[in-house]
Parts: structure tokens; sequence; C-alpha cells
């Protein structure tokens, strides 16, 4: 097959940073009878892997999609579209993007019509890129995250030109208002408040693969709650790599505290956000979010390591000290405050002194939630180029020694729970007994109890009989 190249990703190019504008109207739903003649009544099937900006993503793509009149499926052998939208956070996420296309590119023989594509951070690298055009003939488009506004003419120009295409620049992106979206949930809705990154933490990939860090107009975020609170939203989550930059590229003199008050004054019932940079947490945002009830005291606060010289070469930009004075703070101010984290083991060359440095900060912090991730080197990372002497079994044996100590003050904060009554937004059937239903806390824990079908969307009061690490069980509290 041929292949199309429109552009191709370049990692010099996914670096540079500009106070270029970035407002852009993209006319992706202006009617094109050219497209909707070709791509209505098809089917589609999409996969997203990864953090939340993927799965707005996909909403956007579902939006793109639908409106002219394609219908989603969820059997990939009945599409005449497919999309994996993939993650490359770490070289675990893009192991299962293989294997799954690995297991996709059969239909490529029962479908000769099939347009089968990637999108998503993954492409974004060009050594990846590369890999998978030689390894998969059978994906015939190749598409990144600053192209899903054209996502229905790349999928017509392929299907048109029976070659395979590829579309991915390298850039610091754009603010598009105009696209559609099809949102997953009825009742939780993610927003964009910002896109891109940075910081460049040393170990991520993410500033590379999403552009910089570029923030939606005040009132344009403002809409889309108002739009949210019509429609009988219950939740919303603001997004953002990190949420607590915004506003710093725009001249309009909102920051993210004036995001979060204007949401709470205009009636969400829950307000969550994720995630916040330790590095620009103003006590402005800690005020906001302790003066609203309707602002959930939850905060992601990725620490990534306890230990002031390993976060330098990770390029943080804070001390274990500062980040320990801002918990302090945030407790003091934020009474019934829950604290989550991401925390990387194994970062090159990291000591066990280093290491023990996490435990303990772990054990001071005493998070109520936290993922931990062994260190992988993304290329074109500062951190992929230096040289670990570290085993990858030695970061094994810390990696389950930091769950341990981490697993105490979950289980402690678990358990403190039972016998409370909570307020508890039921999200539907319990994914792991289908006799219960399940939903998650204020302070974002994940309860399981019995309830009836009408409570599904509905903030129910649930008192907590039994406590696991990684959820409860509870009962419905009647009147
Ligand atoms: N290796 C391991 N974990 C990583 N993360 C980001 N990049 C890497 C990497 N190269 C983790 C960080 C981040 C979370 C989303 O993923 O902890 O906060
Ligand atoms: Fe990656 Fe750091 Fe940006 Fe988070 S803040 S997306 S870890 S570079």
């Amino acid at each position: 097959m041929k292949t199309n190249v429109i552009n191709t990703p370049n990692m010099n190019k996914a670096k540079v940073r500009t106070n270029e504008a970035t407002f852009f109207m993209s006319g992706a739903t202006q009617n094109n009878e050219e497209i909707s003649k070709l791509l209505n009544n098809k089917n589609y099937y999409i996969h997203t892997y990864g953090c939340q900006a993927n799965v707005r993503d996909e909403e956007t793509m579902r939006g793109l999609l639908e409106n002219v009149g394609m219908t989603q499926t969820d059997s990939p052998e009945t599409s005449d579209v497919i999309i994996i939208n993939t993650c490359a956070v770490r070289e675990n996420a893009e192991d299962k993007v293989y294997g799954e296309i690995g297991n996709l590119k059969r239909l490529r023989k029962i479908n000769k019509d099939l347009v089968l594509a990637i999108c998503g951070c993954m492409v974004e690298q060009p050594e990846i890129l590369e890999r998978m055009m030689n390894t998969f003939p059978e994906v015939n488009l190749y598409f990144g995250t600053h192209e899903i506004y054209q996502l229905t003419s790349l999928i017509c120009e392929t299907i048109t030109s029976k070659e395979r295409l590829v579309s991915i620049e390298s850039k610091q992106g754009e603010v598009i208002e105009d696209l559609p979206c099809r949102r997953n949930n009825e009742f939780k809705a993610y927003i964009n408040i910002m896109y891109g990154c940075n910081k460049f933490c040393t170990y991520c990939i993410v500033p590379y693969t999403r552009g910089k860090e570029r923030s939606r107009r005040f009132n344009d975020v403002m809409k889309e709650v108002d739009e949210l609170v019509a429609l009988g939203y219950q939740e919303i989550t603001f997004l953002g790599q990190n949420v607590n930059a915004y506003g710093k590229d725009l001249d309009e003199g909102h920051d993210f505290a004036d995001v979060l008050e204007e949401a709470a004054k205009r009636g969400v019932p829950r307000i969550r956000f994720t995630t916040s940079h330790p590095w620009d947490f103003s006590l402005k945002m800690i005020d906001v979010i302790a003066k609203y009830p309707n602002i959930m005291k939850f905060i992601h606060l990725p620490v990534q390591s306890g230990n002031s010289e390993i976060l330098k070469l990770m390029g943080r930009r804070y001390t274990r000290e500062d980040y320990l004075n801002l918990v302090k703070t945030m407790r003091e101010r934020i009474p019934g405050l829950s604290l989550s984290t991401d925390i990387i083991v194994g970062f090159p060359n990291e000591t066990e002194e280093q290491f023990n440095d996490t435990l303990s900060l772990v054990d001071i912090v005493g998070y109520e939630a936290a993922f931990t991730f062994i260190y992988s080197p993304r290329r074109g990372t500062p951190a992929a180029r230096m040289k670990d002497e570290v085993p990858y079994s030695e970061k094994s044996r810390r990696f389950k020694e930091l769950v341990k100590h981490l697993e105490v003050s979950i289980s402690k904060d678990a358990l403190s729970m039972v016998g409370k009554i909570y307020d508890v937004l039921v999200d539907g059937v319990s994914k792991t007994d289908e006799n219960m239903y399940s939903g998650y806390t204020e302070n974002n824990k994940l309860v399981h109890f019995k309830a009836s079908k009408e409570d599904i969307g509905k903030i129910i009061p649930v008192r907590i009989l039994e406590s696991h690490t990684y959820s409860l069980i509870g009962e419905k509290v009647n009147g």
C-alpha cells in the first residue's frame, strides 16, 4: 500500500514554546456533503487508553463522527472504522496497544475497506510511529493529538485514496472551541480548562505529545459549566495536565481559583479537578476549596519522590520540605481533606537512602489514595539519556515496599469511615458484583452497596459497614 505522509512527528519541534496565539476555529461541524455522504450510516469502534485527557479526546471524536451520521459499536468486527487512542506515558501502556493492534489486524483480511486508525500520544513519538508503520501494514491511518479536529476528512481521504495516511504534526497546539462532543456519561463530565504542559519534568513525554500549556477562555469554560448544570450533571471534573497554571498564558486576569469559585457559585453539585502541580498551588486556591461545600475536599497532588535531590533531577521545581509545607497548610485550612498522589520509584540511580526518603514522606503525609509507578524511560526525554545502574529487580522490590507503606494510611483512612454516613454519587451496577451498585464518596472512595436502578446518577446517603484497602461496603440510608 502506498503511504501519503502529510506530516510526521519531530521531537525538536515538539519542544518549542513561544507566545504565539492559540485560538482557532476549525469549521469541523460545518456541513460537508461529501464527507457526510461517505460516512453516514457507517459504524465505528473506539478504544481509549490512558489519562482523562485521552478520554475527553475520545468524546470529541465521538462527537465528530456522530455529527456525520456514524454509529458507535462495541465490536470491532462489525465496524467500518476502528480507532485506537493510545497512551505513551509508560512502556506497559504501549505494550497493551501493540497487543491490541496485533489482534485487530486480522480484520483487514475480512474487510478490505476497513479504516484502522491509531492516534493519541504514542504516535507523537517518531521512533514509535516508525516501528508501528513497519510492524503493522494493516493500519491505514495515523493522526496526532493536534489533528483530531480533522478526523472525518482524514477518514474520507483514507477511504477514497486507498493509501495509508499519516498526519501528525508536532506543534504547540491550539485551543479549538467549535468541536462537538458526545459525552460518555450522563451525570459526570470532564471539562478541559487547559491543554498541554510546559513543565518538562525530565522523565515525562507529555509536553512533547500534547503541546504547550494553553488555557481556554474563562467565559468558554463557564458556558460549558452552565450547559452541564442545565442538563442536570451532578459532577464536573476540571481537566488539565496542570490545572493550577490556568490563565497564566491569557491576559484575562482569571486564575484557577476563580474557575473553581465561579463554578461553585453556578451550582454544580460536585466539583473535582485534576492534576495539580505542587509548584504553583496557591493559597487562594486552598481557601476557595475550603470555602465551598460543592468543591470536593479531595486533591490529587503528585509528589513523584520524597527526596529533594531526585526531585531536582526530575525537574519538579519543589523540594521535599516545600511539598510537606504545602500539605501541612492544606490540611490545616481544609478540614476533612483527602490527598492522593503519584509516585515514581527507580528514577535513574535513585539510591536506597533516597528511596527511604520517599517512604518517610509517604508515612508523614498519610495519603488517602495513590498511584505508584516504576520509572519507565521515555525516548527523547532528558532522563532517558541518564545512565542507570539500578537493576530492575531492585526497583521492583522498592515498588512493593512503597505499596505496603501506602496501604497502611489508605486502609487506616478507609477503616475510619466505617459506621459513618457519606454522600455517594451512584455510578451504576458494580463492576465486581452484579448484585451491588457502586459509586464514589466526596473524598473519592469507591463504595459498593445495594440500591436500585432509579438511584443511578443521584447523590444518596450511604452508611459504611465494612472497609477494604481500595473499596468500601455500605448500605443505602433511607429517608
Ligand atoms: N515513568 C514512570 N512513570 C511516569 N509518569 C510519567 N512519566 C513516567 C515515566 N516515564 C507518571 C507520573 C505522572 C503519572 C501520570 O505518570 O507519576 O504523574
Ligand atoms: Fe508530565 Fe510533569 Fe507535565 Fe505532569 S507536570 S504532564 S509529569 S511534564
